[in-house]
């Protein structure tokens, strides 16, 4: 398949839609972000690599890294985990409070922001010193060398005002073991990763391959938990907005504030694409409507 003229195809096409949105306004240094930046890259199993347009500029992956941080715990902890989290789409805003006290601080999914504050929390419960072996963890996946944002972390904990009520409702749930602070800062740091396009398709490729890592041939997880973080995906990957992410596009995915969105082909291929507009549910708007036009275009839904 010749991805490279698709790719252009399309960008032309939504490059003439009206720009809607505006990057992320609530963690300063992500309003920074020159919102016209646009890239594409998708890799697929057999290791050929298709990219368009600022594919190879880093970003920050914000709430991306919560599936890596979710696939982390969960190969460390197996089924346990599901004690302390849920597996239910949210229907809720990523950093909503609302449900959390009815259902007694156990989060409705690891990635809503109430569950990847616990994830975090059970892998500064798990880990010797979490920042670096979380950023190993990453690194074995991408093989390249991603970091940590010092910047972008600050910037998030210096207005954190709803991740710390959050936080502290969980805590007097008791579903918080760890001091709260060094959770956050945990918290703060994997959601400041900056990655390209490249790099972040790269990354998600083991779940395309059943959990298998494509390069090394390392177990990352087991097929069943490649599946079932893929079925996260599908079903809460994009919070409240999931159920419309899944009618247009049709494949598992995430996405972050920072306006990226990684999505799965299983057994095919894993793509990367960053547009910083988001629209009202803080998804990339652009990077959406792409994606719907790609799967459309050729078919490539899993549907
Ligand atoms: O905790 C936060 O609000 C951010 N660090 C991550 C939120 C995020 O990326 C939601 N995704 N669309």
């Amino acid at each position: 398949m010749d991805f490279n003229n698709i790719f252009s195809e399309i960008y032309n096409e939504i490059k003439a839609i009206p720009s809607k949105g505006s990057v992320a306004q609530y963690i300063p240094e992500l309003a920074l972000v020159d919102p016209e930046k646009f890239g594409v890259s998708l890799v697929n199993l057999d290791g050929e690599k298709f990219h368009f347009g600022n594919a190879q500029e880093k970003f920050s992956i914000q709430s991306i890294a919560k599936v890596l941080s979710l696939t982390m715990a969960y190969e460390i902890q197996g089924e346990k985990l599901w004690e302390r989290v849920g597996v239910e789409p949210s229907g809720t805003a990523f950093n909503s409070l609302v449900q959390l006290e009815y259902e007694k601080g156990i989060p409705r999914n690891p990635f809503i922001n109430a569950g990847a504050l616990v994830i975090a929390d059970i892998l500064v419960s798990e880990l010797k010193n979490p920042k670096k072996e979380f950023l190993d963890f990453v690194n074995q996946l991408c093989h390249t060398k991603v970091a940590y944002s010092p910047q972008v972390a600050a910037s998030e904990k210096s207005c954190a005002y709803v991740n710390t009520a959050l936080i502290n409702l969980m805590k007097s749930f008791g579903n918080i073991k760890n001091d709260i602070n060094e959770v956050m800062d945990f918290y703060f740091h994997l959601c400041s990763i900056e990655m390209t396009c490249e790099e972040l398709s790269q990354t998600f490729l083991f779940l395309a391959n059943d959990g298998v890592c494509a390069l090394s041939q390392k177990v990352i997880v087991d097929q069943s938990k490649s599946k079932r973080i893929n079925s996260i995906m599908q079903l809460c990957g994009f919070y409240d907005e999931a159920g419309e992410f899944s009618f247009k596009v049709g494949l598992p995915g995430k996405s972050g504030v920072g306006g990226g969105i990684v999505v799965v082909r299983p057994h095919e291929f894993s793509m990367a694409v960053w547009s910083p507009r988001l629209n009202a549910k803080g998804n990339s708007f652009l990077g959406t409507k792409f994606l719907e036009l790609f799967t459309t275009k050729i078919d490539y839904s899993i549907f």
